[in-house]
Formats: C-alpha cells, structure tokens, sequence
C-alpha cells in the first residue's frame, strides 16, 4: 500500500487550524462603494436591474455616507446624474454640479473620514450617451481630454481626494494630471479605469446611470476583451501618464487580467465587480439556486486572491456586514 508522501489534508483538520493557514483576506477596508447620486430627486429611487442599489436626493448622501464610515469602508465612488444633459456634457463640469455638491457636502460632514472617490465620465451628462464629445458621427478623443480635465479639476475645488477617469479617451489621465497640477490640486490622486473592457457586464449601470449611448456603442474607445497584452499597454500607458491607482474592469471574467498586472507592476491595483456582475449574483440568490452570501464571499476573495487591492463593489455594505459578524 503506498501513502501520499504529502498530506494537505493536516492543514484543514479545524477551523482554527484553517484560520492560521489562511492566505488571502478580505475585509471591509477593501472596499469602495459606489453612491449614485440624482439631481432635483425627492425621494430614493430603487434601481429595477440592480436590487438593493437605489439612486439617492442630495439629501440623503450624509446618511448613506454614515452608514458606509460605521461598516469600516474606506472610500465611495460617486456616480452623478444630473438633471440637464447636451452635447458637451457641461453639468460635468458645472461648480455646483450634482456631483460637486455631493462632494462639498461629503468633506463638510465627514473630513479626512472617508475618501472620496468621483467618476470622470460623459456619459451620464452628454446627450448622445458617450463618454466622450461627439463630433460628426465619431468620438472625438482630444476634444473629449479637454472637457475631462476640467470635470476633474471642478471635482477638485469641490474637495474630491481622488478622480476616476473611466471614459478610455486616450492620454486621459495625462490630461487630467496636467491640468490639476497646474491648478494647484497636486494632491489630488488618480484612479484610472486603466483596462475598461468593452463589456456587457454593463447593461444593469446603464439603467442605474441613465448612461446608455443614443447610437451605436462604445467599441471604438473601450478595450475589447478578447485582447489581453492590449489591456496591459492600457495600464502601462497610464502608469506611464502618472496614474496612483490602475484598475480592472470588470472584475470577475478578468481575474487573469488581475492578476497579470499584479504580476506586472508595482502600483496599487483595483477591480471594479460591475453591476452585471451583482444582478447575476442577486438574480440567482432570489432564485434560491445560489446562497447569496457564500457566493459573494467567495466571489470577493477570488478578486482579492487574483490580486486586487481594493474592489468597487456593489456588495460593499452587504459584505461588510457579514464580514463584522463572522
Ligand atoms: C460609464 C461607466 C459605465 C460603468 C461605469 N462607468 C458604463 C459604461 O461604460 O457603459 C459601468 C459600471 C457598472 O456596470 O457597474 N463611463
């Protein structure tokens, strides 16, 4: 009779003996939170495609806020809709913006206490949908820098502590480095949505954003995913450009992605677990042919074991209260 020479088995023998062997982590300081914020809103509207996610007044965000600080998350990222939409996408950049206010407000009541993450994007506030300026019948990239700088540096008189470019305009995070430096916002961090795969993971945010496009889609600007070393010279060019924080999106069918920048580069590396990654979770659990809270824990971890460092998530607040009680 032969005997396994190695016996894995001696590891798992108890739970405690589980914890101590324990490789990846995961825990609320993981993550960021995304808060959708509506212009002229009364009232919290839930979001149809993405159960327990609701687009909130202005006046609300001081409790949402409050209830993310108290479950221990770092950081939100603020999605704006606004009110007006045209062709140039000028509520982005308006002072007293939807999102500029939300911003003022947030640094008025929290301080230091939390870091504000903002989404620099076009496409909740064009009225063609697309995240970037449309000219003819094409997207036009240095057009588009020059209108994302700007809702950078209004995010930052607001106080923002970190922009989150995701339109995949070409030499966007360079355009934005430039111009908050050159208004004096030095500290201002950049978290660029580096490999933003042109995805139909999606479709559920759109509902969420009012974002989808008016014509055609977004393959001209976002990566397309059969195309794994051109996500890679996406986040090199935006290390390359100054970023402080790449990120991967969307997170789950992107875990080699993940990893492969991890691998790759020394910088701190994000996943974004996209809405259609939650409504599927969500979907199924209501179905009751997945627990929902097994399948979100095991989904995180894998995104964390990939190696991400932080993950938006729409799961943020959930997790994190199954997280404090375990
Ligand atoms: C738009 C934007 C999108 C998401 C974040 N910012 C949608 C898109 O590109 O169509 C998706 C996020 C999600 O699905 O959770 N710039």
């Amino acid at each position: 009779m032969s005997f396994p020479s190695r016996r894995l088995r001696r590891l798992r023998t108890s739970e405690k003996m589980r914890e101590l062997v324990q490789q990846t982590t995961l825990s609320p300081k993981d993550f960021i939170c995304p808060v959708f914020v509506q212009e002229d809103l009364k009232t919290r509207v839930k979001i149809e495609s993405m159960s327990e996610i609701e687009r909130l007044p202005l006046d609300d965000i001081n409790d949402e806020v409050g209830t993310i600080t108290d479950l221990g998350i770092p950081a939100i990222m603020l999605f704006g809709i606004p009110t007006k939409k045209d062709e140039a996408g000028s509520s982005a950049f308006d002072d007293n913006g939807i999102v500029q206010k939300a911003i003022v407000q947030i640094r008025q009541n929290f301080g230091d206490k939390i870091v504000i993450m903002a989404d620099v994007c076009l496409c909740q506030f064009t009225s063609t949908g697309h995240c970037g300026i449309v000219q003819g019948d094409k997207i036009d990239n240095d057009t588009s820098l020059g209108t994302l700088a700007k809702i950078a540096v209004s995010q930052a008189k607001a106080g923002v502590d970190t922009v989150s470019p995701s339109a995949m305009m070409d030499g966007q995070v360079a355009a934005i480095r430039k111009a908050l430096d050159e208004e004096g916002f030095k500290d201002v961090s950049i978290m660029s949505h580096s490999a933003k795969h042109r995805s139909n993971f999606y479709a559920p945010f759109r509902d969420a954003a009012e974002c989808a496009p008016k014509f055609g889609d977004r393959k001209t600007y976002q990566v397309p995913y059969t195309n794994a070393r051109e996500s890679m010279l996406e986040v090199e060019t935006d290390i390359d450009e100054g970023v402080d924080i790449v990120m991967i999106k969307p997170a789950l069918a992107y875990l080699d992605l993940i990893a492969e920048t991890r691998r790759r580069f020394n910088i701190p590396v994000a996943a974004y677990s996209v809405s259609g990654e939650y409504a599927m979770v969500k979907a199924a659990s209501q179905l009751g042919y997945v627990n929902e809270k097994d399948i979100t824990d095991e989904i995180l971890y894998s995104i964390k074991r990939a190696g991400a460092d932080m993950i938006v998530t729409y799961f943020a607040k959930s997790a994190s209260r199954f997280l404090q009680e375990s």
